[in-house]
């Protein structure tokens, strides 16, 4: 969800206003992914290197979450949707690790979409995270070197439970992945839009979805 920033300035707004934005559009775009029954939709809301923005920044957008995860996510209930975060929890304070919980606890039995937020989330990180729950389970003889397998890598790290994406989509137009999914990306399809985040529509949705069509997969065949 990049461009909020850039969103803000153009229009002489604080960037505070560009994240706010980019929140309400965030809510209309899960709940349309949900109208059109996309199964799992994860978004990149702030990464272990954004904790280096000015405080001001990194207070308003922990605020923005926990209002967030308080309150709109009421609204997911009745869409069916399910909550999930994945990241590192230890630097959050206690209120939002509370508040993360609690709307995973409400909302686990959901068997709609499934909105994964990646909040203090870096996917090289995410490796090391597995390789070191790996390498404990060799440590201790639960598993042998010779059966880790992708399968393995796959089951330990903090997606373990949701399929690699189809899709990716990163607004702004910048054409990087800026450290996201980067063990779950092998395979996906990459589109960079040239839309600022808080002017991304449901049609932008729609037609990458369209466009994803139009690809041909091959998974490395022919
Ligand atoms: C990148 O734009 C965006 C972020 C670092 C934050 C994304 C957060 C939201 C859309 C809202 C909060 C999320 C939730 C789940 C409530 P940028 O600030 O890097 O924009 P710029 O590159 O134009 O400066």
């Amino acid at each position: 969800m990049d461009g909020n920033g850039r969103w803000a300035k153009k229009k002489g707004l604080p960037r505070k206003i560009g994240h706010r934005e980019g929140a309400n559009v965030l809510k209309k775009i899960v709940n349309h992914a949900s109208d059109i029954g996309i199964k799992y939709l994860t978004v990149y809301a702030f990464s272990t290197e954004n904790w280096s923005r000015s405080k001001e920044e990194v207070n308003d957008l922990m605020s923005l979450l926990a209002e967030y995860l308080g309150g709109f996510s009421k609204n997911f209930d009745k869409g069916d949707i399910r909550i999930k975060i994945i990241g590192r929890r230890t630097k959050l304070s206690s209120e939002l690790q509370q508040k993360i919980t609690e709307v995973e606890d409400r909302t686990k039995n959901n068997g709609g979409l499934t909105f994964v937020i990646a909040l203090d989330y870096g996917g090289r990180q995410e490796i090391v995270y597995a390789m070191k729950k790996i390498a404990a389970d060799v440590q201790n003889g639960t598993l042998n070197i010779d059966d880790i397998t992708q399968e393995v890598i796959s089951g330990n790290v903090y997606t373990k439970d949701i399929p690699d994406p189809d899709i990716i989509i990163r607004t702004s137009g910048e054409m990087r992945l800026s450290n996201f999914l980067m063990w779950q990306s092998a395979y996906s399809e990459l589109f960079f839009l040239d839309v600022l985040w808080p002017d991304f529509t449901k049609k932008n949705f729609d037609d990458t979805i369209k466009m994803y069509y139009k690809r041909n997969r091959r998974y490395g065949g022919r």
